[in-house]
């Protein structure tokens, strides 16, 4: 049965018309306890979500959702590596890239040659075709096979490795490649091409172009790829037939979704550029929030609330928004990072069973960190007339401890969430000695919704549980509207258009397929 046809989801409508009616305000009058009721830790972190706009009744019928939508069958099928990705036909096991002693054979293996690669390039040991040590690696992939590391290694600047600068390419626009081309130099640089599939258009293209640039200073040195190019794949036959030799192939499987793959030898790139024992760390902290996952009782359990949270908002408050707020310049890759996690997994209109959805599963994620929103999209959030659900950040302690910047950065983000939440009324306006005339434009209607994630800094142990989190926030979210979390169908028109399309822009030929919008612009743009 759909969830919405549930007795309890009818509860819930009947409930949340009259909890819209309460201003965040009169829920903390009404309990003092509200903070400990709607807070939690876990393994150093706090999750403080007294400001969303529930209380105890809502919180109770939302975990009956959770029960009626049988969340612990499908973590229990999740955990166990079922074929749960049922129109691939493929399992879903990326908590076994990160089992630690429990991991498979195969994962271990793969993770022991990651090790040995590390070590050998930050040795020294690994050398270029002329003999001279790696000073730069170009990690050449898109999407899941670039947004994880690269998030993760700007996150994890503070660990930065000496004597190696870690670099990413993703979009085919030449302008990503081409300037970080020109200021290297293919003596020592080594590529690592990231590909699940490794049919990615993007990726070929710019792994042309780059292997085209060594060879052209290489000239005939026959060992130049071998000793240029790494590849990440799942796909042998291709990165053979690419010429990358096998024993630079790292492998991973079609069990791990390209979005969970961070974990895989998908993070490659990242080890490279913190370092081994860090990588490790970041493993550790995903385990970790795993068997929280894995044991929590739904009222304790981190990532089931903030799907239940999502879910509350984005149907029944009608936040059809959420703001992913770091309190963190080192954070500022993670808006994006979660935008491919939690679009790309449940921004979707059918159900296992292929039948519409009857609401929307995802909101539209996007963010920047804080401060720097503040002096820029804030002013919506505040005044904007819109419900925005908002996931603040912060870290206890700062990562680059700076004399007088810390402080500010956290009473920044506390006061933001407060003023969202309490806004300002026009007492408090007029209290402030406000002419008349300007009251209207001081008001803060605030009952903006917000959860504050603390986290005691950020290292790769954090990290990992911090990723962790909101990997199984988006399976609850997908397990509650029953919907495949791990396919992603509604990328593929855009690439057989593309496909159809190029040929047309660089000959005029039949393109009486194509509306009048399109053929209008392939005449403006064609390339002769
Ligand atoms: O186009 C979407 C997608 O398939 C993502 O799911 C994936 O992370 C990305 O493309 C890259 O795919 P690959 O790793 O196979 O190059």
């Amino acid at each position: 049965m759909a969830i919405t046809n549930t007795p309890t989801w009818q509860t819930l409508a009947t409930h949340a018309a009259s909890l819209r009616q309460r201003h965040l305000r009169e829920l903390f009058a009404a309990d003092e306890q509200r903070f400990s009721r709607f807070s939690r830790r876990q393994d150093g972190l706090v999750l403080d979500y007294s400001k969303q706009r529930i209380d105890a009744d809502t919180h109770r019928l939302l975990l009956d959702l959770a029960a009626a939508a049988d969340i612990d069958g499908w973590r229990r099928k999740m955990l166990a590596g079922e074929t749960i990705n049922h129109t691939e036909g493929r399992a879903v096991h990326h908590i076994a890239l990160r089992a630690g002693d429990a991991a498979p054979a195969e994962v271990r293996a793969v993770l022991e040659r990651m090790r040995d690669c590390c070590e050998n390039i930050h040795g020294g040991i690994w050398r270029g075709w002329t003999g001279q040590r790696i000073t730069d690696v170009v990690n050449i992939g898109i999407g899941g096979s670039d947004l994880g590391p690269r998030m993760a290694a700007r996150a994890l600047a503070a660990w930065q490795q000496p004597d190696l600068r870690v670099h990413f390419v993703a979009n085919v626009d030449g302008a990503d490649i081409a300037p970080l081309l020109a200021r290297l130099d293919p003596r020592t640089t080594l590529f690592i091409i990231a590909s699940k599939t490794f049919t990615t258009q993007e990726t070929l293209i710019n792994a042309g172009t780059a292997r085209a640039w060594l060879l052209a200073a290489a000239g005939d040195a026959d060992d130049a790829v071998a000793k240029h190019f790494i590849a990440i794949s799942t796909a042998r036959e291709r990165t053979r037939q690419f010429g990358i030799a096998d024993a630079n192939v790292f492998e991973f499987w079609d069990w791990v979704g390209g979005r969970f793959s961070l974990w895989s030898a998908i993070g490659l790139s990242l080890a490279l550029a913190v370092g081994w024992r860090q990588f490790a760390a970041l493993l550790a902290g995903a385990r970790s929030m795993d068997e929280h996952f894995a044991s929590a009782p739904a009222a304790d359990n981190l990532p089931l609330t903030l799907a239940l949270l999502s879910l509350w908002n984005t149907h029944f408050l009608g936040a059809r928004s959420a703001a992913v707020l770091p309190y963190s310049q080192s954070l500022e890759k993670l808006p994006a990072y979660l935008q491919q996690l939690e679009m790309e997994s449940n921004g979707k209109q059918t159900d296992r069973a292929g039948q519409p959805l009857s609401g929307v599963p995802c909101p539209i994620v996007w963010g920047e960190p804080g401060t720097n929103g503040q002096h820029s999209f804030y002013q919506l959030l505040h005044q904007g007339g819109q419900i925005v659900a908002c996931d603040f950040i912060a870290l206890a302690a700062s990562d680059f401890p700076l004399a007088g910047h810390h402080r500010p950065l956290l009473a920044n983000c506390l006061a933001q969430s407060a003023a969202l939440a309490f806004g300002q009324t026009a007492a408090e306006v007029r209290a402030a000695g406000v002419a008349e005339a300007l009251l209207p434009y001081k008001l803060f209607p605030g009952n903006q919704p917000s959860t504050t994630l603390v986290l005691p800094a950020l290292n790769a142990h954090t990290l990992g549980q911090l990723l962790a989190l909101y990997e199984h926030k988006t399976f609850c979210l997908g397990v509650l509207w029953n919907i495949n979390s791990f396919d992603q169908w509604g990328v593929e028109l855009g690439k057989t258009l593309a496909g159809r399309i190029e040929p047309l822009l660089a000959a005029a030929g039949d393109d009486s397929a194509f509306d009048a919008s399109t053929r209008g612009l392939l005449t403006l743009l064609r390339q002769s």
